[in-house]
């Protein structure tokens, strides 16, 4: 069973420094790297829609910068009735550094998964020479 007790109130904190001026909606990241720390990430929007970043791609870069590149555990939270679920191109972002589970978040309820799970095949036959 993963722990995922720090990483729970580490995303709500996050969550709070959301930059959604668009849609008001405010999401949080905080992903467990193998060093130990926790990493953050909430979402940033854009007035050019499409160049918004998710708060999941923003706790992975975030790692990345700070040299971890290897990740045990995700939460991600929102304050919605279901569990908001990575959108796929944070899901093929986090299916780069392999596979490790996942935990949505919402005010009353979680639900657990994996990378896997979430983007099956996501390296299957890339780059493999022909
Ligand atoms: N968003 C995330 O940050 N993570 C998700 O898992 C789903 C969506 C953000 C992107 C955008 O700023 C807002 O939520 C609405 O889609």
């Amino acid at each position: 069973m993963t722990d995922f007790s720090a990483l729970i109130p580490a995303a709500w904190e996050v969550r709070d420094l959301a930059y959604a001026p668009y849609s008001k909606f405010h999401v949080g990241a905080a992903l467990l790297g193998s060093d130990g720390v926790i990493y953050r990430g909430c979402n940033v929007e854009n007035l050019s829609f499409g160049l918004t970043i998710c708060a999941e791609r923003n706790a992975v870069a975030s790692a990345v910068a700070a040299g971890c590149r290897s990740f045990s555990a995700l939460v991600v939270v929102a304050d919605t009735r279901e569990p908001i679920s990575p959108c796929g191109a944070c899901r093929q972002v986090m299916a780069e550094f392999g596979d490790f589970p996942v935990l949505m978040v919402t005010k009353e309820i979680s639900e657990e998964t994996s990378i896997r799970a979430l983007l099956p095949r996501a390296r299957t036959g890339i780059l493999d020479s022909a």
